[in-house]
């Protein structure tokens, strides 16, 4: 039995009928109320349905095999698991956006308000540039509005909630999608199943 740890919303339920189109269904999620575990015996499989960013917790202790994760997620808080795959899914940019007009004057502190503070510190440190971060757990578009921050650094999809609120992006720090990911010492034991599982899904993202 594989035990999968998914991110619970939209790109949970992406994943999963991706890994349904490769026969590993747990059944209809949809039906499953308030429950967090669902399980099919006969494809060998137990989903767990966590918070997108409790999923590699979960795998790096070994409480899932696997899991799907942004690799936002990944970057940000670099857990100790194996990056087995790219699943294309939930695509979309780290950036660094600010106010349309926004001029960065190299020699003042510059203030960053992020969710990902990890990815903020180390893509100005590559920059050499000296940075004042400002952690925030959402709508981070607002702290350029109200003064709070010079710039954020957040995830762009469509790019409407920057255009809705008078920001444009400035840089492009990562490409962002859907990874599977593996625990390092159940992939020893448990590595014909997670590589046929692997492959199955390859073979779907590849059409
Ligand atoms: C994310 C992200 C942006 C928005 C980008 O927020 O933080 O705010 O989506 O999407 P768009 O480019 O398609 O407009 P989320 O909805 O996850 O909520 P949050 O504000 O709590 O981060």
């Amino acid at each position: 039995m594989l035990n999968i740890a998914l991110p619970k919303g939209r790109l949970g339920d992406q994943a999963h009928e991706l890994l349904s189109c490769a026969g590993y269904t747990g059944g209809n999620l949809a039906d499953m109320g308030r429950r967090l575990v669902i399980e099919n015996e006969a494809a060998g499989v137990r989903y767990f349905l966590v918070e997108p960013s409790d999923v590699a917790i979960y795998v790096e202790h070994g409480a899932a095999d696997i899991g799907i994760v942004g690799k936002d997620i990944l970057e940000e808080d670099r857990p100790d698991v194996y990056e087995l795959l790219d699943l294309k899914l939930g695509k979309c940019r780290m950036c660094a956006a600010a106010k349309k007009g926004f001029y960065d004057e190299a020699r003042a502190v510059l203030r960053v308000a992020t969710k990902f503070t990890g990815i903020a510190e180390r893509y100005y440190a590559s920059l050499g540039r000296e940075v004042d971060i400002i952690k925030l757990n959402g709508s981070i578009e607002l702290a350029p509005l109200l003064g709070l921050s010079d710039v954020i650094v957040d995830i762009v999809e469509s790019g409407k909630t920057l255009r809705d609120n008078d920001l444009e992006v400035i840089a492009e720090i990562m490409p962002i999608s859907a990874r599977l990911i593996a625990n390092k010492v159940v992939y020893q034991f448990k590595s014909a199943e997670i590589s046929a599982l692997r492959d199955s899904l390859e073979e779907m993202t590849n059409d």
